[in-house]
């Protein structure tokens, strides 16, 4: 399991987060676009506190979310309209050992979970076993190669190698589209404290004393790869 504090330790500012995110649905088109939601068996692979699980039934999905953290487990579970009738719930797991049938779903989604690059080879393989034939894996990662976002994130994690995590997705087989999305934000306080769950004490000082305003563009690298 990968430790991830912002949403581990804060659900609640991560909650924001994701509020903020991409308001305007560019990801969620794109992977429509890509393969249809309606009908599929969808699996929300590290699903968190379950954010995006009504959003995906919403929009056709019968889905499952697979979460390794037990507090947000229970956290996802609760969400209203995480567990609607058509949809298999939330269940514990991790992706390197995935509690779901082989030939099981249509459609994965990993938004910003566990899928950085070189170490998550396990769980590619899980993926590929779980996924129909003519099934499609999304991962949606940071494109920290350019935008506003991008360039917070470089400066805060140098060791961070872009070109090495595109050369391990271009070695596994996987197409990556390069996104615009924002945060927006309706409070600055909102915008400030979402920052500070994401870079370090100093850097976000920094950004946040030179960056006015309530949203953030933010590029992003949308991988998939079709069964
Ligand atoms: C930054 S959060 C994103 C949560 C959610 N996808 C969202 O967009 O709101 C990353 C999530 O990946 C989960 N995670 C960490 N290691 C994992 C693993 N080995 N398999 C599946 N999920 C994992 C974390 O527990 C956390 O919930």
């Amino acid at each position: 399991m990968i430790r991830s504090p912002n949403i581990w330790d804060t659900p609640d500012v991560y909650e924001l987060e994701n509020r903020a995110s991409d308001r305007a649905g560019v990801i969620d088109s794109t992977i429509d676009a890509l393969h249809p939601l309606a009908g599929a068996d969808l699996l929300d692979l590290g699903c968190g506190t379950g954010f995006h699980l009504p959003r995906l039934a919403a929009r056709g999905a019968r889905v499952v979310g697979v979460e390794p953290h037990l507090p947000l487990v229970h956290r996802a579970r609760g969400r209203p309209g995480a567990a609607r009738p058509a949809s298999a719930g939330v269940v514990a797991g991790d992706a390197e050992a995935l509690p779901l049938a082989d030939d099981s779903v249509d459609v994965v989604h990993a938004r910003w979970a566990y899928f950085f690059g070189a170490g998550c080879e396990p769980g590619l393989a899980e993926v590929a076993r779980v996924l129909r034939p003519g099934g499609t894996a999304f991962v949606v990662d940071n494109d920290v190669s350019r935008s506003t976002f991008g360039t917070w994130f470089r400066r805060s994690y140098p060791a961070y190698d872009p070109v090495a995590v595109q050369r391990f997705w271009d070695r596994q087989g996987y197409t990556t589209e390069r996104l615009t999305i924002a945060w927006t934000f309706d409070r600055r306080d909102d915008l400030e404290a979402v920052v500070r769950i994401e870079l370090p004490p100093g850097p976000a000082d920094e950004v946040l004393a030179a960056h006015d305003g309530l949203t953030v563009d933010y590029a992003v690298a949308l991988r998939w790869k079709r069964s």
